[in-house]
């Protein structure tokens, strides 16, 4: 990992689902390049193991349940207070079931709209006032399934491509305040999300077959990217859905000629 040395210091960031995943990479990140981190999540003891390993006077905890607009204000409260300012956050928390929409139950829409919609749309309510106050920046970690449908992850898509959409949103009526915002959109990466997927080794070169670059996404290829949109090195880039997919979003769908 390239560490960009002190890119993020004097600046505090609040990161959602980072107890493990690709927020568990892009704390690790922000850390190393000096940032003092909210790190928020909804079991505490596994974010309080990343916490761990990272300085502790620019380190915090609080556990959240990005779904709940009181822990999400609360949230929004505690990382000001601790730490007197916010200049970015990285809206990353999510969850995902299979299902077509005749197979998932009403019970998965509720939850992944609640975690996946819900969480960025009213955490990003709460933190624009000083988000403006520092002319800071909002990254949400989407997906490929928010750009175009994936077979079989009905409630999943929908929910990305609503995230998809706030970040076009939140970038047209908050960038004459000085707030960009932007999101990754990555296709498989090697997370808990996915380890019991990729238990199916018929599954995993299925899907390294469709990339270009013929391998997953990894947490930290993600990381990297969320880390330069968040950073003063996109101080012009407002707005953009990026996807962080070896190459799969290039294609029309069409198999090979
Ligand atoms: N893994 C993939 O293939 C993939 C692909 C594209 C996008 N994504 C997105 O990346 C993001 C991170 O996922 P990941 O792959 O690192 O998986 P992950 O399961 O390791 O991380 C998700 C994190 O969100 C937290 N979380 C879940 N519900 C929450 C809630 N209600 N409140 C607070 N925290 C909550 C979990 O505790 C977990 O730490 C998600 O938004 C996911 O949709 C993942």
């Amino acid at each position: 990992m390239t560490v960009f040395k002190d890119r993020f210091l004097g600046k505090v960031a609040l990161v959602t689902g980072c107890g493990s995943g690709i927020g568990e990479a892009v704390v690790r990140r922000l850390s190393a390049e000096g940032a003092q981190v909210v790190l928020a999540g909804h079991h505490l003891g596994k974010i309080k193991a990343v916490a761990d390993s990272l300085p502790a006077e620019r380190t915090a905890c609080f556990e959240a349940d990005v779904s709940k607009l009181d822990q999400i204000e609360h949230l929004v409260e505690f990382a000001v207070g601790r730490f007197g300012r916010l200049d970015v956050l990285i809206n990353n928390a999510g969850v995902s079931a299979p299902g077509t929409l005749l197979e998932g139950p009403e019970s998965d829409w509720r939850m992944i709209s609640a975690v996946n919609i819900d969480g960025p749309l009213f955490l990003s309510r709460a933190a624009l006032p000083h988000l403006i106050k520092t002319r800071g920046a909002i990254v949400n970690t989407a997906s490929v399934s928010g750009l175009a449908g994936d077979w079989n992850t009905a409630y999943y898509n929908v929910s990305k491509g609503a995230v998809v959409n706030l970040t076009r949103t939140l970038a047209l009526d908050h960038g004459a305040d000085g707030v960009r915002t932007n999101s990754v959109c990555p296709s498989v990466v090697e997370t808990p999300m996915t380890a019991e997927r990729r238990e199916d080794q018929a599954f995993v070169q299925r899907m390294v077959d469709r990339v270009p670059m013929k391998r997953l996404a990894r947490p930290d290829d993600v990381a990297a990217a969320i880390l330069f949109l968040a950073s003063d090195d996109a101080a012009f880039i407002n707005g953009v859905n990026l996807p962080v997919d070896g190459g799969t979003t290039a294609s029309t769908g069409q198999a090979a000629f």
